[in-house]
């Protein structure tokens, strides 16, 4: 997408092939700023800490980790070594699996001499491909937002959560390219931005890329969205997600579960943006079975923001014997979820309507 005019994606390759540019985004909305990682480590450290963060965009610089470190050392144990540090850096999110995953099957086969090359072309093909995924995502979407504006007048007002947008992704977005797609199309849009605590994804990206993109909206507490509903100020959710189960069941940021309780209860839709490299299909309880990320207690107990100075401040707001617990995920059911939106097409949250979609994956499983 198009920051200033000049057409960016959130990871990509220098020139010079050697230096993976991406953009620190603890540092947005203040500031732009665009960093190389040069070694594995950079990479995993830019995962762990979240200059990068998003499903799809954690599997992407895993993928150009493990091409780093093919230029520094690419014997069988690098290999190893590389899959297990990057592997280790977050929990939840099933596509940094999924990449290392698909990086050793492209790797392990070939000589030691052929892997720096061939792992640069396939690293940059997932990116690719991820692109490519997101866009037909919006194409599925966009339907949704089409429907209900030629059914009412006004704009469509759509909720999310967290940041599911081309920030998150190598582009497009999950969640936001629906969005993107309507409003290229002419379709009168407004998007509620739930500010996503503890980190503030909504407050920091979203709507950074939602004004940097001149798309109204407004940024809401996490506790407000309930209240919109029941007073019909919602008419669609859309919302990403970092894995998802066989069967349907959606692990995405927390908050979201309540988001889709009240959508239920107030009979708004549903719908999850999944690329499908973010299906798990070995797991099929997603309360039981997937990991929850346990994140610092100091990212509840504290904020961060710019003051009147500029400066980068973090702010206590809990007394200083209170604990902070923080679990960054959470499962919303199948049966809470109206559909996924796929590269595919829009699928119901059910290990039926998956594997229809998705038949070649569902008879591996
Ligand atoms: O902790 P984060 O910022 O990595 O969490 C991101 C989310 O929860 C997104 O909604 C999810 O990764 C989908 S991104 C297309």
């Amino acid at each position: 997408m198009k920051v200033n005019g000049i057409p960016y994606r959130s990871i990509w390759l220098d020139p010079d092939g050697r230096t993976v540019r991406i953009i620190d985004q603890t540092r947005l909305p203040h500031d732009f700023p665009v960093v190389g990682l040069r070694t594995m480590q950079e990479a995993a450290t830019a995962i762990r800490d979240m200059w990068v963060r998003g499903a799809p965009l954690i599997g992407a610089t895993a993928a150009y980790g493990i091409a780093l470190q093919m230029v520094e050392d690419a014997s069988d144990g690098a290999l190893d070594h590389a899959c297990a540090v990057l592997h280790a850096t977050r929990p939840t999110a099933i596509n940094l699996r999924w990449a290392l995953d698909d990086m050793r099957a492209v790797l392990a086969p070939l000589p030691p001499g052929e892997r720096r090359a061939a792992a640069f072309a396939r690293a940059a093909a997932i990116c690719d491909e991820d692109v490519e995924i997101n866009r037909r995502i919006g194409e599925h979407g966009v339907a949704l937002i089409e429907a209900i504006a030629a059914r009412k007048p006004g704009p469509v007002n759509i909720l999310t959560h967290c940041n599911a947008g081309w920030l998150a992704t190598v582009d497009w977005g999950t969640a936001t390219s629906p969005i993107y797609q309507a409003v290229e199309r002419g379709i009168e849009v407004h998007v509620w931005v739930d500010e996503t605590r503890p980190r503030n994804q909504g407050a920091h990206l979203t709507s950074w890329e939602m004004a940097s993109h001149g798309i109204p909206h407004h940024l809401i507490v996490d506790n407000a969205g309930g209240h919109l509903m029941q007073h019909g100020q919602v008419d669609l959710c859309i919302v990403g997600t970092d894995r998802t189960t066989a069967r349907g069941d959606v692990c995405n940021k927390i908050g979201t579960y309540l988001k889709a309780l009240a959508a239920h209860d107030n009979g708004v839709p549903f719908y999850v943006a999944l690329p499908s490299p973010t299906i798990d299909w070995r797991v099929q309880d997603g309360v039981a079975e997937i990991p929850i990320e346990e994140r610092s207690a100091e990212e509840v107990t504290q904020v961060w923001g710019r003051d009147a100075q500029g400066q980068v401040r973090q702010v206590r707001i809990a007394p200083e014997a209170t604990p902070g617990a923080n679990p960054a995920f959470d499962v919303t059911p199948a049966r809470l979820v109206t559909g996924l939106i796929t590269e595919r097409g829009i699928a119901p949250a059910s290990a039926e309507g998956l594997a229809a979609m998705f038949p070649e994956h569902a008879a591996r499983a």
